[in-house]
């Protein structure tokens, strides 16, 4: 008769194989070895992932998410990974996934927090009152196109009530932002606000301390500005905003 000791290790080994079968499952296994795998040559590095993961080693069901979307070869095939996705619940609640729009080869993106109300009814980031004053930006200030830069926002559906993302909602969506970046290869990204410039950058900083300022995201660089909707209340900060901007406009050669 096994002892409890023995009960709680069968217990943790099934959560494990369990896990592990699960993770499987989400990234498309349909067949399991029976049998143990070969161990590699000890001589054979293990194979390099595509970037160094900036993350800490994640649960099995978030690296299943990680390599759904790292999987993905064009902007077409990540959203085909994302699917009708029900990875977070969000998903409950959004009318569209708001994926992002733009060339898919621009030198520029946004990124923003997520989508609100007009953003999730017609599944375009930034279509709102914010969303036309980050366009004023785009073709007023910097005379580009819309559909010369990238915009895409921090999580893909929109929170309810516009509450603030959660973090299990961010870990389930950023894998798929990554893959996004990782394939557009922007030269410059602007973080829009407090939220994105937290987010992409890992870091706790004030908006009002990294604003202004070059970071980098993986050989990316990564220019954090106001928000569009606190412009909205804050007209007068709309120089800060420009002064970021033409930093941003004279890295491009624009
Ligand atoms: N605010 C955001 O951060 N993103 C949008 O898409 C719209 C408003």
């Amino acid at each position: 008769m096994a002892g409890p000791e023995q009960q709680a290790e069968f217990a943790s080994l099934v959560r494990a194989v369990r896990d592990h079968v699960e993770a499987e499952i989400d990234v498309g296994a349909t067949w399991f070895p029976v049998g143990p795998e070969p161990a590699p040559p000890s001589s054979q590095a293990a194979p390099r992932r595509e970037r160094a993961s900036v993350a800490p080693a994640a649960p099995a069901a978030s690296r299943a998410r990680e390599s759904d979307a790292a999987a993905a070869a064009s902007i077409d095939e990540l959203i085909a990974a994302l699917g009708d996705c029900q990875r977070c619940k969000l998903s409950g609640g959004r009318t569209h996934i708001v994926f992002g729009v733009g060339n898919p080869q621009a030198d520029l993106m946004f990124v923003g927090e997520g989508p609100g109300r007009d953003e999730d009814l017609q599944a375009e980031p930034f279509v709102g009152r914010a969303g036309q004053l980050l366009t004023d930006i785009i073709t007023k200030g910097m005379k580009l196109r819309r559909e010369d830069v990238y915009i895409a926002n921090v999580i893909k559906c929109r929170p309810p009530s516009n509450r603030n993302p959660e973090p299990d909602e961010i870990q389930s969506c950023m894998p798929f932002l990554r893959r996004q970046i990782d394939l557009i290869a922007p030269r410059v990204i602007v973080a829009l606000g407090k939220f994105a410039a937290q987010t992409l950058l890992d870091k706790g900083t004030p908006i009002t301390r990294m604003r202004g300022q070059w970071h980098e995201l993986g050989g990316v660089k990564v220019m954090p500005t106001l928000h569009p909707a606190y412009l909205l209340r804050n007209p007068a900060d709309k120089r800060l905003v420009w002064e970021d901007i033409k930093q941003v406009m004279s890295e491009l050669g624009i």
